[in-house]
């Protein structure tokens, strides 16, 4: 049961589908704290990372980032503050799980699940690379575009309804 009335927006979809913008955005209208795994990694991680980094060396990081990121949140949440959170969330048991941890601190979850077709990404992210704008926070290769591509769960229409996604 939903004890307070503060929202947690919980923001995913594909690479370059528009995440990190759609994020900045919704922030500024909800009077909202946005947190961003792609940031956290990068201020925390980059400068310790071997040459061949791979997603052994990322994943538990990334873990890492979620939990201490959903820690500050819940006390941002508490104050009564909406929080805008983009936190990977590519494997549908992990939506589910952040939806189960959202809902059990007594909050509402929000799930946005932002999509783009594949070539208009891959399109993106050969400008963001070049461009560096505001949602740039690394160069995402070709190499990395393709096993994310792969990693990604697309979300079903089953799983979409028990997201309440409208
Ligand atoms: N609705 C849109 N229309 C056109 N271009 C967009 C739109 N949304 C974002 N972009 C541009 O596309 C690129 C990718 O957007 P953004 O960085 O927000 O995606 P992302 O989903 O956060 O990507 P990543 O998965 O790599 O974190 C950026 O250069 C951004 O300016
Ligand atoms: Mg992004």
């Amino acid at each position: 049961m939903n004890t307070h009335q503060q929202v947690a927006h919980l923001v995913f979809g594909p690479t370059a589908a528009g995440k990190s913008t759609f994020a900045r955005t919704l922030a500024a209208e909800t009077n909202g704290v946005r947190f961003a795994i792609d940031e956290w990694m990068l201020a925390l991680f980059a400068s310790d990372a071997p040459d061949s980094m791979d997603l052994a060396w990322i994943m538990p990081r990334v873990a890492r980032c979620q939990a201490q990121i959903w820690s500050v949140a819940e006390q941002i949440l508490g104050t009564g503050t909406a929080v805008v959170l983009e936190l990977g969330l590519l494997q549908k048991l992990e939506r589910a799980a952040i939806k189960t941890k959202v809902e059990k601190a007594g909050y509402t979850a929000v799930f946005h699940f932002i999509d783009a077709d594949l070539e208009t990404r891959r399109q993106r992210v050969l400008r963001r690379n070049v461009e560096k704008g505001a949602s740039y926070s690394f160069d995402v290769t070709p190499a990395m575009f393709s096993a994310m591509e792969g990693y990604f769960e697309r979300p079903s229409e089953d799983e979409l309804l028990a997201l309440e996604i409208r």
